[in-house]
């Protein structure tokens, strides 16, 4: 279907020569002002947040209609500048595989005043999920990562806040690289938004790096009789008579990746709980798909899991210390594409969203338990780069195995020992603090980085270890943070110099000595 309106790719003010006309206005940019740059500065992936500013705020205004698939509103974007810019880039990726748009940008203003922009979009490797040479192939495609780029009227000085206001509307892409499907899935019922690193800007143009977080309040039109869950607090539910508007809002710094509005039939439950606002989702076709296992309905589990879901956060924040946010809650998807099911659960801020595997007949918490330490590791304290993906897989790991032993399953000693004297020689190459852009979520990251935990609870002991766990997330609660930084905090706590173990651990791509 065509999207609502047409524009071309470059707005029609856009200036197209580079020496402006001697009729033209007068620039009031000063000469030494300067674009931000295309990237945040991410070694992993250069293209992903841009340079020049810090978001606060992304109100998001949007409208989806599942029979044309058509997502169309506005994005509004309140952000601070952090050099003086000419021009500055958001992360949009409105264009198809073949280079076609997809999504069509309709205006964009800065400040109110009409802005000019222009879109450029680079060939993103499917087994890295980096930028490639024009040309190169590796594989399938995939739809390109595209930079927007906003030229306002007026240059933006250091330290004044912004308000970019960018139109759009049009079918969103749809992701396939190394890291498995991401965006904006269509279901028989909506549309199902999941993904880690990139989603984000299938969606809404945004600064698309989890070091620069923000608040969201994200407002969603969808046909009567369709649910739309979001982040954090539902602050409104409008009828508008053949329409329903959402209102979701979260009111703590949030990385982009973890932004959702997902749409579907879905039946909700709401509870409070210790202080804590619990709203859960589960698409109702699963009230009759057999879990693995057998003998129980995906369903029924996830009802029953969700039920534990105060328990569980409350055996965590023994741990961890106090859940990071005043709402939780869980989305249990059906159908995520033609025919398959999505590889991954997501920790998406307050709500994380499960595949129908994450809920077997056995009742087997863990994967929920894994989504909920990330709310801790991932969400409230998020990376300032991609690389050091184990502080949130490793974490969430261990909180598995903690978990686990509560259970009256091994001791995470003891799961230690069963990795030490079982894994391969695959698992000991990795570089667990540095897997490489195509390995951020390969199995040694979540497992060795679990491991470099317990190696680090047997040399600084019991309650040095847990002091350092629980004033890692308060100490960093809503930020963004590195490896290096972990390894500081942790030496400092337990006044040890752990170089040697974090570097056995962490660093070196072969099995440590214990
Ligand atoms: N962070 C997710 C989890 O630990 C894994 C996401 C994997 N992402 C992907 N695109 N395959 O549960
Ligand atoms: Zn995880």
């Amino acid at each position: 279907p065509a999207p609502a309106f047409a524009a071309p790719a470059v707005c029609p003010t856009a200036t197209p020569s580079a020496s402006p006309s001697p009729t033209s206005s007068p620039t009031t940019t000063p000469a030494d002002f300067r674009p931000g740059a295309a990237g945040i500065g991410d070694p992993y992936f250069p293209l992903d947040g841009n340079g020049g500013y810090d978001v606060e705020h992304y109100a998001l205004d949007l409208s989806y209609d599942p029979e044309s698939d058509v997502l169309a509103g506005t994005a509004t974007i309140t952000a601070v500048a952090t050099q003086d810019l000419s021009a500055f880039n958001l992360d949009f990726d409105t264009r198809a595989v073949d280079g076609t748009d997809s999504i069509v940008i309709g205006e964009v203003t800065v400040d109110d005043a009409a802005a000019e922009w222009s879109l450029e979009s680079t060939q993103i490797s499917v087994e890295t999920g980096q930028p490639q040479a024009p040309g190169s192939t590796d594989g399938d495609a995939t739809p390109p990562r595209t930079e927007l780029t906003v030229v306002p009227e007026q240059g933006i000085r250091t330290g004044s806040t912004i308000t970019t206001v960018v139109a759009y509307s049009g079918v969103p892409i749809t992701i396939d690289d190394a890291f498995g499907p991401a965006g904006v899935f269509r279901t028989p019922t909506g549309a199902v938004i999941v993904g880690q690193p990139r989603v984000a800007a299938t969606w809404f143009p945004a600064n698309d790096h989890p070091a620069d977080k923000a608040t969201f309040s994200t407002r969603m039109t969808v046909p009567a009789g369709l649910q739309v869950i979001g982040n954090g607090r539902l602050a409104a539910q409008t009828e508008n008579g053949a329409t329903t508007t959402w209102d979701w809002e979260m009111e703590a710094p949030m990385a982009t990746y973890l932004a959702t509005a997902t749409v579907g039939e879905y039946q909700i439950t709401e509870h409070d709980e210790g202080g804590i606002a619990y709203y859960n989702a589960i698409d109702p076709t699963l009230f009759t798909r057999e879990a693995d296992g057998g003998g129980a309905f995906v369903g029924d589990v996830a009802t029953s899991i969700f039920d534990d879901e105060p328990e569980v956060i409350d055996f965590l924040s023994g741990y961890f210390g106090p859940y990071p946010f005043g709402q939780a809650g869980g989305i249990a998807i059906g159908f995520t594409g033609p025919d398959e099911d999505l590889q991954y659960a997501l920790e998406n801020q307050t709500r994380p969203i499960y595949p129908a595997w994450a809920f077997p007949a056995d009742a087997d918490a863990s994967v929920v338990v894994h989504e909920l330490a990330h709310q801790w590791y991932g969400d409230s304290v998020a990376l300032g780069r991609w690389a050091d993906i184990w502080l949130n897989e490793g974490f969430a790991t261990y909180a598995e195995w903690l978990w686990a032993e509560s259970q009256g399953g091994l001791t995470p000693q003891e799961t230690f020992d069963y990795y030490y004297a079982n894994a391969d020689d695959a698992f000991w190459s990795t570089v667990v603090a540095d897997p490489g852009a195509a390995g951020i979520f390969d199995g040694p990251v979540y497992t060795r980085g679990a491991m470099a935990l317990q190696a680090l609870r047997t040399a600084v002991g019991d309650e040095a270890f847990f002091a350092i766990l629980k004033g890692w997330a308060s100490d960093n609660a809503g930020g963004s943070v590195t490896t290096a930084q972990f390894i500081d905090y942790a030496e400092q706590v337990s006044g040890q110099d752990l170089t040697a173990l974090f570097d056995a651990w962490i660093f070196t791509p072969s099995k440590p000595a214990v």
